[in-house]
């Protein structure tokens, strides 16, 4: 049984109106998903840096980097992977409520898991599908992990000894391996003119 917590929502007077009408922009959760090699950060990093010098409000959250502070207890097991991207979908979630653009730059392998931070963030989710095939990635290694999987050295390597889930129905696909940089932020920014 579910433990009484005894929690009551607390209200603030400064709501979301007043952040938007702030900021001069609505938030909005743009959803990253693909392969270790795909694109994810390099994206992020342009379309972050396009914003800001905008003067939008805007923040990342990466993998490699949350993983390093807030879920450092975490794996790459099945488990590990459910509790990364539960949390991050929460994380995703006050920010926008804080108002800000943020764009997660995770693998999330798993479809269910997508389907659920679209449930947690609610209307302002986008999911991006960066694609990239393994062989691309494989041949790029920009971290040397494709190396270190083939040769036993990591477990449960996305795409290799671990699954990775194509979204069903994304709002964009980015092929990067057919796409430059310049056309991948003209295609994200289609999402974002729209706030
Ligand atoms: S996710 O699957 O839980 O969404 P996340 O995006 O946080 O993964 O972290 C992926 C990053 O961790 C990769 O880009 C890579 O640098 C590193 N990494 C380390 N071990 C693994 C692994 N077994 N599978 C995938 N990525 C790994």
């Amino acid at each position: 049984m579910k433990q009484e917590l005894n929690i009551v929502e607390q209200k603030y007077n400064v709501n979301l109106e007043d952040r938007i009408a702030k900021n001069g922009h609505e938030p909005l959760v743009i959803w990253f998903t693909g392969l270790s090699g795909s694109g994810k950060s390099t994206l992020a990093n342009v379309l972050q840096n396009h914003l800001f010098n905008e003067n939008k409000q805007v923040y990342v959250l990466d993998g490699d980097n949350i993983r390093s502070g807030l879920n450092s207890d975490l794996d790459f097991s099945e488990n590990g992977r459910i509790e990364n991207i539960r949390r991050i979908s929460e994380v995703a979630k006050l920010l926008s409520q804080a108002g800000f653009i943020v764009i997660t730059a995770f693998i999330s392998p798993f479809e269910s898991d997508r389907e659920k931070a679209k449930q947690i963030i609610g209307s302002c989710f986008r999911e991006v599908y960066i694609k990239a095939s393994i062989e691309t990635c494989e041949t790029r290694d920009v971290k040397g992990l494709y190396k270190k999987a083939r040769n036993g050295e990591i477990k449960n390597f996305t795409g290799l000894d671990s699954p990775f889930e194509e979204p069903k129905s994304p709002d964009l696909i980015i092929n990067t391996s057919e796409t430059s940089i310049e056309e991948s932020l003209a295609q994200l920014l289609t999402l974002t003119n729209k706030i």
